[in-house]
């Protein structure tokens, strides 16, 4: 994640700012929120209260500069946990058609309400351990989801990207270093 949040402003939402580590309520709560095995309730919980410290308001740098690079496979791309949808839609168009998929209604509807322009954009409201597309995908991008899950979930996160994935297909993912030895 990147060192410094974005305010979130909207009204009725917890206004989000500073580092993302335990130095941040809204890091705390969010962490309180999706520990233990019903995360995904606590996901959706973190979208509804507005604690979304994670959420740029815009792609993630390294997306910008892959899309830039030309370098990224035409074809169909996933992004698993897309929250607001921003590097979906950037990863979209130029040969390439995004799923954002997440696990969150309301973080998938928030992402179809801004990109309702963007012709080559889908956005998909399932669990990434569960879900089945009609084919796997030529390329995956996943930033903040593996790090976002449950460390016992590291063996299912590989298993289900070996299946979504085309066998030549490319796998991106960001990962980060955090200081809490359990992680
Ligand atoms: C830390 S957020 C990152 C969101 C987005 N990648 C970003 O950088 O703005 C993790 C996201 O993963 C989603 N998520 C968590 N578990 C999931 C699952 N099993 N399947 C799909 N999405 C999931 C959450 O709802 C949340 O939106």
């Amino acid at each position: 994640m990147a060192s410094t949040a974005v305010a979130d402003v909207n009204a009725g939402r917890v206004a989000v700012t500073g580092p993302l580590d335990a130095t941040n309520p809204a890091i705390v709560r969010m962490r309180q929120l999706v520990d233990g095995k019903q995360y995904t309730d606590g996901w959706s919980k973190c979208w509804e209260q507005g604690v979304t410290p994670w959420d740029l308001g815009e792609p993630t740098p390294a997306v910008a500069k892959l899309v830039q690079s030309g370098t990224l496979p035409a074809g169909s791309v996933l992004v698993p946990g897309c929250g607001g949808g921003y590097d979906a839609v950037a990863l979209s168009g130029a040969g390439r058609f995004a799923v954002g998929l997440d696990v969150c209604d309301a973080a998938i509807q928030r992402a179809k309400q801004w990109s309702s322009s963007s012709p080559d954009v889908a956005f998909v409201n399932a669990d990434f351990f569960t879900w089945a597309p009609p084919e796997p995908f030529h390329l995956i991008f996943d930033y903040t989801f593996f790090c976002a899950l449950d460390p016992s979930l590291r063996p299912a996160w590989a298993a289900r990207m070996h299946e979504l994935l085309r066998p030549d297909g490319e796998l991106i993912t960001l990962m980060y270093l955090v200081t809490n030895p359990s992680y």
